[in-house]
């Protein structure tokens, strides 16, 4: 059986010595860092079972590196057991509030309660972790390019990450071969898609740490797609599967632009999604084109369940009522967005999320009601087919 690792996150020698003596002798394998710096990176490069963690840290407050780790989705379900000086009710409180797994206070004979705590927490992980669902899978397409696919991608997935917890929702741009995504949301990675899947598995945590990068004020992590059209000829296909699967073990969305392609790549991640989103607009050509796409869709066998309408004024101009569009499908539009002149734009070139620049729009209370009723959707349909 494999030994569980255990990361002691603690500036002071002696303790960090006795530790590593202690739960060695306990048969953990033990890994030891000085410094939160040290500590973050170790943590997702080796993702141990267990951190036990001092919040006296010469470098980065306690506090911040409990969050970082919560807040990364590589390292969110590690149990975290804090070394505290003093008993501190405030504290722990707002420890436990921030996601630590358990506390222990520093003082001699705590032996045989540090390994008590330390069993239960991985205890609980291992159980957790075994029962965990796997994360859902959400494409975003639409028949014509320029209706706000990427624009509502983003921006759903935005509201999204901040309905659930822990935050881990990832959002990866498959529009080939020029992904925007990356640039809208001023992503600095620089690795993509492409070269991952050219690279190959197994995609394992230390492997995807060199390509994802967190999107802070969006609260989702990116994986870019090519901004290269030469890179982009160099796709896999193959991997597409295995990675999305390692992919859905590691977050609780997967979220995909698919702009306007259906071909050999998008199809297959199209028939695996949970929900697909449809970006209409008013306009004559969406329209028909959504209808071809509709009827080869079904005709592939993606379930008209999975099918998540949303209709997008991205240009403004008057076309085919909701209802019509509606009628000419025989299909429900779930909700409108409106047109809302520049204000998209102005929130992209900034790299920022719409709801962020614009928390008094109406818009904004739209997009949260279309994320919440998408969110339902999928857990219905999980419910119903399980
Ligand atoms: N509801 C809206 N109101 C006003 N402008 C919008 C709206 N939705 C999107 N836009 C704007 O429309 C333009 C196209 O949006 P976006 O790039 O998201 O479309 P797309 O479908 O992803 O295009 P592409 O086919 O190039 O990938 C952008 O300038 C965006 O800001
Ligand atoms: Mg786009």
């Amino acid at each position: 059986m494999t030994k569980n690792t255990i990361l002691v996150i603690d500036n002071d020698q002696a303790t960090s010595k006795w530790l590593f003596t202690f739960l060695s002798n306990a048969g953990y394998e033990v890994r030891t860092a000085s410094s939160g710096r040290e500590g973050l990176g170790k943590l997702t490069a080796e993702r141990p079972n267990l951190v036990i963690l001092d919040l006296s840290l010469p470098d980065i407050g306690g506090e911040q590196v409990v969050e970082s780790i919560i807040q990364n989705p590589i390292t969110a379900n590690i149990p975290i057991v804090v070394l505290l000086r003093k008993d501190n009710p405030q504290e722990i409180a707002r420890l436990f509030d921030k996601g630590i797994a358990d506390y222990i206070v520093k003082r001699p004979g705590i032996e045989s309660e540090l390994l008590a705590k330390c069993r239960t927490c991985l205890s609980r992980a291992r159980h957790s972790t075994s029962q965990l669902p796997k994360g859902r899978l959400i494409s975003f397409f639409s028949a014509k390019g320029g209706n706000g696919t990427s624009t509502l991608c983003l921006n759903l997935a935005h509201i999204l990450a901040r309905q659930v917890t822990p935050k881990t929702v990832l959002v990866t741009d498959m529009v080939l071969p020029l992904g925007s995504l990356s640039i809208m949301t001023g992503s600095q990675q620089r690795r993509s898609i492409v070269e991952l899947t050219t690279e190959g598995g197994p995609y394992d945590y230390k492997k995807l740490k060199e390509f994802l990068a967190p999107a802070r004020l969006w609260d989702f992590s990116i994986l870019q797609g090519s901004r290269n059209p030469h890179d982009a000829q160099r796709l896999n296909p193959d991997q597409i599967e295995p990675l999305f699967e390692s992919l859905l073990l590691m977050f609780n969305y997967v979220i995909v632009d698919l702009g306007k392609t259906l071909s050999r790549v998008s199809l297959p991640l199209l028939g695996s999604s949970d929900g697909v989103v449809i970006v209409l607009g008013v306009d004559l050509v969406t329209v028909e084109l959504t209808l071809a796409a509709l009827k080869f869709l079904e005709e592939t066998g993606i379930q008209k369940d999975k099918l998540f309408l949303i209709l997008n004024r991205a240009v403004g101009r008057e076309g085919l009522s909701k209802l019509e569009i509606e009628r000419r499908f025989n299909l429900p539009i779930q909700g409108t967005v409106p047109y809302v002149q520049d204000n998209f734009n102005l929130a992209s070139n900034q790299n920022v999320p719409y709801a962020s620049r614009f928390p008094q729009d109406p818009c904004k209370l739209i997009l949260n009601d279309l994320a919440g009723l998408l969110r339902k959707r999928i857990t219905d349909i999980h419910e119903v087919r399980s």
